[in-house]
C-alpha cells in the first residue's frame, strides 16, 4: 500500500486486495488514501461491473490534547489521589499544588476526588480515604484512542468535558462483481474500420457513453449585442411589412440632411457644436439623378425646397429668411437617417400614377449616425439609429401611437407614454417614454411625428398622403436588455471582447 497511489494503480491494488478477501473495508485496506481517490477508483471499477461497493458513514472520536495528557499521566483526580495517598501524613493544599505542578489540574482534580470520596479534609491537610482507585476516565480514553469509538453515553459525556472531538469518516465496503478480474480491461472508445475487418470488435470491450459529459468550449466567432438586437428589430420590421432603406452613405449634403426636412439654415442642430462638417471635398454638387432609371426633376425639387424655406409655399408662410445654396451644399456626416427617409419619400413621389396617387409604403433602416457630442456614460459621437417611415392615406396621430405600442410591444417594451415635442420636420411630434424598472423612472426611448406638408409637398407627394416617422437609438434598448450602464462597454476601443464572446446567443427575456 502506498499513500500516493494514483487512481490507475489504486484500481489494481483494490482488485488485488479483493482477490484475497471479499469484502474489504476501504479504511482498513487503504488507511492512508483520501476517500475521494478511493471513490474515483471504485467508480471506474464499478462502471465496468468489476466491483460493487457501499458507502459507510460513521463518526469517529479523536482525543483532544488534554485527553492525550490524561492517557499518559492519568486523570486530574487520579493524580490528586496518588499524590495525597503517597504522603502518609497527608498533604497541605500548597504542597499538593507543588507536587502536581499545575494549578488547574490540582483544582479540578481535587473537586472530582472529593466527589468520588477518595480524599477528605483533615484539619489543614488532605488525606486519602481509600487504598486504591479505578481511573475510569483514563481507561475510557485509552479504549477510544485505540478504537476511535465507545459506548454512546460515554462518548457524549467525554465530549461534553471537551476531551474528544467527533469527525465524520467515510469508508466503503467493497465486493467483487460479475466481471471481477485482476486487471482492468482496456476499453475501446471508437469502433474502427480495422476492428471491423479483423473481427477484433467481437472481443473488444467498449467504454460506455458518458451522457453527462459537458461539451468542450467552442472557439467560434460571436455576434456583438448590437448586432443581435439589430436583427431582432429587423425581424419585427419585416414582419410588419417594411422594406429596408439603403443607408450606405455616411456623408450627406446639408440639403438631404437638413433642408429637405424643413430644418432652417440657422437651426442650432446645424451648428458646428452639433454636426461634423466635412472639409474635403469642400462641397457637394447640386442633387441629381441617382441612375438612368431616376427620372425625377431634381432642379425643381431643389427650387421647391428653397422657396418653401425662404418665401413659403403650399399654403405655408415659410421661415422667410434668405436661403443660401452654399449652406445647403456643405457636406456633413449624417446626423440622422431621416436624410435617407427624405430621399426615399422623394423617390416614392416619382411613383405617382395618372390620378396623382402614390402607393402606401413602409420603410425602415438601422445604421450609424454621427453627432458632435461630448462623450460620457450614455453618449458617443456615433451611434446607431433605428428609423421607420409609414406613408398612407387617412393616417392619424392615434394610429401612430397604436403603431408605436405594437412596435415596442414586439420588443417586450410596454406601457409607453407620449409627450408633445418639437421637430422642424414633424407636426405634431411626440417623444416616446417607457418606465425603466431598474432606474424606476420614465426614460425616453424614441422620437416620432407626422411629417410636415412643407417637406412632403415639396417632393411632389399628394396632399392627402400622411407620413409617420419615428426614430430611436439601437444602443439604448441594447444597454437595457444586456444590463450595461456605460455605453463605452458596448461600443468603441474599451469594449471587453470576452463580454461579446460570453453573452448568450439567445435571450429569453422578451
Ligand atoms: N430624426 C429624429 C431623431 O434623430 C427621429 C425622427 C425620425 C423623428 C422621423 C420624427 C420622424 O431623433
Amino acid at each position: 500500500q502506498t499513500s500516493s497511489a494514483s487512481t490507475g494503480d489504486l484500481t489494481t491494488e483494490i482488485l488485488q486486495a479483493l482477490s484475497q478477501k471479499d469484502p474489504i473495508n476501504s479504511t482498513e485496506a487503504f488507511p492512508q488514501i483520501p476517500f475521494e481517490s478511493i471513490k474515483a477508483a471504485l467508480d471506474r471499477l464499478a462502471s465496468r461491473s468489476m466491483v460493487k461497493y457501499e458507502q459507510i458513514e460513521r463518526e469517529e472520536a479523536f482525543l483532544e490534547p488534554e485527553a492525550e495528557i490524561i492517557v499518559s499521566h492519568g486523570s486530574h483526580e487520579a493524580r490528586v489521589f496518588d499524590a495525597v495517598h503517597k504522603a502518609l501524613e497527608g498533604l497541605s493544599i500548597q504542597d499538593l499544588e507543588k507536587e502536581i505542578g499545575d494549578k488547574t489540574v490540582t483544582k479540578l482534580g481535587q473537586g472530582k476526588a472529593f466527589k468520588e470520596k477518595w480524599i477528605k479534609k483533615d484539619g489543614s491537610k488532605l488525606v486519602a480515604l481509600v487504598d486504591s482507585i479505578n481511573d475510569v476516565t483514563r481507561d475510557q480514553l485509552r479504549v477510544i484512542k485505540e478504537t476511535k469509538t465507545h459506548d454512546a453515553k460515554i462518548i457524549a459525556d467525554l465530549k461534553k468535558r471537551k476531551l474528544l472531538k467527533l469527525q465524520k469518516v467515510i469508508s466503503f465496503t467493497i465486493h467483487k462483481a460479475e466481471k471481477f478480474a485482476l486487471e482492468m480491461v482496456k476499453e475501446e472508445t471508437d469502433l474502427t474500420a480495422e476492428m471491423l475487418a479483423s473481427g477484433a470488435w467481437k472481443e473488444a470491450t467498449f467504454k460506455p457513453y458518458n451522457f453527462k459529459a459537458l461539451g468542450a468550449d467552442q472557439h467560434a466567432g460571436a455576434l456583438h449585442p448590437l448586432n443581435k438586437v439589430r436583427s431582432e428589430f429587423r425581424q419585427i420590421f419585416f414582419e410588419m411589412g417594411f422594406t429596408e432603406m439603403p443607408t450606405n452613405q455616411f456623408v450627406e449634403s446639408g440639403f438631404w440632411n437638413f433642408d429637405t426636412l424643413f430644418v432652417p439654415q440657422q437651426h442650432p442642430a446645424r451648428d458646428l457644436q452639433d454636426t461634423f462638417y466635412v472639409s474635403d471635398p469642400p462641397k457637394a454638387g447640386r442633387p441629381t439623378a441617382t441612375g438612368p432609371d431616376d427620372k425625377a426633376d431634381y432642379e425643381e425639387y431643389f427650387k421647391n425646397v428653397q422657396q418653401v424655406h425662404q418665401d413659403g409655399k403650399y399654403d405655408s408662410i415659410g421661415y422667410r429668411y434668405p436661403w443660401a445654396e452654399d449652406e445647403s451644399l456643405r457636406l456633413v456626416l449624417r446626423t440622422h437617417t431621416t436624410s435617407v427617409s427624405a430621399a426615399m419619400l422623394h423617390k416614392l413621389a416619382q411613383q405617382k400614377d395618372e390620378n396623382g396617387r402614390v402607393p402606401p409604403a413602409r420603410y425602415f433602416s438601422i445604421d450609424r449616425v454621427f453627432r458632435n457630442e461630448t462623450v460620457d456614460a450614455t453618449h458617443l459621437c456615433e451611434f446607431h439609429q433605428v428609423e421607420g417611415v409609414i406613408a398612407d392615406y387617412g393616417l392619424t396621430l392615434g394610429g401612430l401611437m397604436e403603431f408605436m405600442d405594437m412596435f415596442f410591444g414586439a420588443m417586450g417594451v410596454t406601457d409607453l407614454r407620449y409627450k408633445p415635442a418639437y421637430n422642424p420636420y414633424t407636426e405634431p411630434s411626440m417623444e416616446i417614454f417607457s418606465h425603466h424598472k431598474g432606474l424606476n423612472k420614465l426614460i425616453e426611448i424614441g422620437n416620432s411625428g407626422i411629417f410636415r406638408p412643407e417637406m412632403l409637398e415639396a417632393m411632389g407627394l399628394p396632399r392627402d398622403l400622411r407620413v409617420f416617422g419615428f426614430g430611436l437609438s439601437l444602443e439604448r434598448p441594447t444597454m437595457i436588455k444586456y444590463g450595461i450602464s456605460n455605453i463605452r462597454e458596448l461600443l468603441g476601443h474599451q469594449v471587453d471582447l470576452s463580454f461579446v464572446q460570453k453573452n448568450p446567443a439567445v435571450r429569453f427575456d422578451k
